[in-house]
């Protein structure tokens, strides 16, 4: 039996070795993290106003749209994670479920925040202590780089802290900036100067692009694009001509097939999802869980989703997953170091 006509199973989607590129630091934390969380602060303080993440955020729920997914963060998990202890133990519990499900690089992204104990500064610092310890376990295969975000309800104070942050901290870990936060609000042209600045320093970015119509006018899409990013989270509502733009230039796609259909972002089920476009267009393709920890869908299973919607066999997963190497911030280095791995790994028949 050769690798090709083997079926797909989940065992191989884990142990495929995988690239994640567009995955939030809170939207990444598991639901019984943030019960370990509310336990201890439970303990420590009785009357603690806040509802067990398994009542508030119940398991098995993921049908989180537009407008009940970004008040679970802004009035909730950030009431739970506010403090440096909840930081760190929610940070190195999201590295950890990456490397188990056979992540062998993570940029993970997360928007400065201050807590009533850390400054935006020290948050930074923080999360980028836990990832070189991380980084630095001997039988760890994961390697993990950090991407500071814009949210769009950023004033352009405030978006200009947050590139010099990752400015900053380059040294230390960050590799890019990007624009996230709610796409119904915000006019992103008022960080035109603070991404050209970004770009003129060499910093890597990535947007959110085009999730939901309102955020697909051709005057903000073409303004994102003059940011010149090298890669673009979800690219739903692109018309022919923005796509040929992003084939031209050569722009990494992230793709995120759980979350657009729980959350509808488009219309219908898995194989209507526009990765079945771009995974025959020349640019590189990273599928992508954005928020595992609100979808519930870790990187082996949205492999083993586009195997099965697009039947894809083993040989092509491999291939999917190689795709996405020129598109890492990281530089020559790390691809070098995935190139390898996939040139060594051996487990296309297991
Ligand atoms: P954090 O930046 O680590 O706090 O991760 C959570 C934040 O990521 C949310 O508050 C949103 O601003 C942002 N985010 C998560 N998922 C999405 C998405 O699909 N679109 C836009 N922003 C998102
Ligand atoms: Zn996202």
């Amino acid at each position: 039996m050769t690798s090709t006509s083997i079926q797909i199973t989940r065992s191989f989607t884990r142990s495929l070795p995988k690239i994640e590129l567009h995955a939030h630091l809170t939207g990444s934390i598991s639901r019984e993290c943030l019960h370990d969380i509310w336990k201890q602060k439970k303990a420590q303080k009785p009357d603690l106003d806040v509802e067990d993440p398994l009542m508030a955020i119940p398991p098995g729920k993921v049908d989180y749209d537009i407008k009940t997914f970004f008040p679970l963060f802004s009035s909730y998990i950030y009431r739970l994670c506010n403090d440096a202890s909840s930081i760190e133990h929610s940070t190195q519990a999201v590295l950890n479920d990456f490397e188990a499900d056979g992540v062998v690089y993570l940029e993970l992204r997360t928007t400065p925040r201050a807590t009533h104990d850390l400054s935006k500064e020290n948050y930074v610092k923080t999360i980028l202590t836990i990832i070189a310890s991380h980084n630095k376990k001997s039988n760890n295969k994961m390697k993990t780089y950090l991407i500071l975000s814009v949210d769009r309800r950023n004033t352009i104070a405030e978006a200009e802290e947050v590139l010099d942050l990752a400015l900053k901290y380059r040294s230390a870990g960050v590799v890019g900036i990007d624009l996230c936060g709610n796409p119904a609000v915000g006019d992103v042209r008022i960080f035109s100067d603070t991404f050209a600045r970004a770009r003129v320093e060499g910093l890597a970015i990535t947007v959110h692009f085009a999730e939901t119509t309102s955020s697909a006018t051709d005057e903000e899409l073409l303004c994102l694009l003059s940011w010149l990013p090298k890669r673009l989270g979800h690219v739903i509502h692109v018309k022919d001509e923005i796509k040929k733009m992003i084939e031209r230039q050569n722009i990494g796609v992230e793709l995120c097939l759980s979350c657009n259909v729980h959350a509808r972002m488009i219309t219908g089920g898995y194989s209507d999802h526009h990765f079945g476009m771009w995974r025959h267009s020349t640019v590189p393709v990273a599928l992508s869980t954005d928020d595992v920890g609100v979808f519930c869908s870790p990187l082996s299973e949205e492999y083993y989703l586009a195997a099965t919607h697009f039947s894809l066999d083993r040989r092509q997963l491999r291939e999917l997953c190689e795709k996405a190497i020129p598109s890492i911030f990281s530089g020559s280095k790390e691809e070098q170091r995935l190139r390898e791995i996939y040139a060594e790994w051996d487990g296309l028949t297991l």
